[in-house]
């Protein structure tokens, strides 16, 4: 697609209905390498191009909120050549764009329990959050050992471990109070999400807080994903009638 055309299509957003918290579960990377007969690891490099792409977009756009799935409680299954790679990846990107997102007023934060990565990428994570901490234009929050399942398991130890203490009543616990206990504490339920790679799966994301989200499914692989798709998503989502149970 040309510079033209993505504009026009750019254009024909209404701002007024603006998801306010895209999420976006970046797969693909793998099957883009092996078409091109390279590296699985070529795939995830050029993959970490698209987060450049897709970040300054949204955050462009005015999307207040973006979540990415970078690394999931599954994925440590994969070979350990590969999971060195991707955490190689992820110290070069924070190292490389740290400066750039900070100038652009973005805050950083995780979702996932990154203790339990190795040393040197749980550092430049643990920097990139304390740097970006009082940024207020778009939140850029990343799936890094993170899982649904995970996260709510762990949600429910921390409200037994409330109620023990008394610091809340059993009675209290309702949708709002369980959200707070999530990783997204402070942050709205996803309006948009995409999945690209011809995936049809959720693969333990965010299962809590997708309730009512609009899924936008695309057959495009991670790495070939340019803004023009996150304009293309953004627009059928504008075409969506949200009715959240209601008529
Ligand atoms: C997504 O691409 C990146 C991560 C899950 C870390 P994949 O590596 O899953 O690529 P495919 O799905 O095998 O093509
Ligand atoms: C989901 O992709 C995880 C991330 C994008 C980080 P996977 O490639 O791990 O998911 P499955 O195995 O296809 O369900
Ligand atoms: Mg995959």
């Amino acid at each position: 697609m040309g510079k033209d055309e993505i504009l026009e299509l750019k254009d024909k957003i209404d701002f007024q209905n603006l998801p306010k918290h895209i999420a976006i579960i970046m797969d693909g990377n793998g099957r883009w390498a092996k078409d091109r007969s390279l590296p699985r690891t070529s795939g995830h490099q050029e993959g970490m191009k698209r987060v450049v792409d897709i970040v300054e977009a949204t955050n462009n756009l005015g999307v207040e909120y973006l979540s990415l799935y970078a690394f999931s409680t599954e994925n440590w299954k994969r070979p350990k050549k590969e999971i060195d790679a991707l955490m190689k990846i992820l110290v070069f990107y924070i190292r490389n764009e740290l400066d750039k997102i900070h100038k652009n007023n973005i805050k950083i934060k995780i979702m996932g329990d990154i203790s339990l990565l190795p040393k040197v990428p749980r550092k430049e994570v643990e920097k990139a959050i304390e740097k970006t901490k009082n940024n207020s234009k778009m939140v850029l929050n990343i799936g890094l050992n993170y899982g649904s399942r995970d996260e709510i398991i762990r949600s429910i130890k921390n409200i037994l471990e409330d109620v023990n203490l008394g610091k809340i009543d059993k009675d209290d616990i309702n949708v709002e109070l369980f959200s707070k206990y999530l990783y997204t504490k402070d942050i709205p339920d996803p309006d948009l999400l995409i999945r690209p790679s011809g995936e049809l799966r959720l693969s333990n994301f965010m299962l809590y807080q997708i309730a009512y989200t609009e899924l936008w499914f695309s057959d495009i692989y991670w790495p070939d994903f340019k803004e023009e798709y996150l304009y293309k998503a953004i627009l059928d989502y504008q075409k969506r009638n949200r009715r959240f149970g209601g008529i």
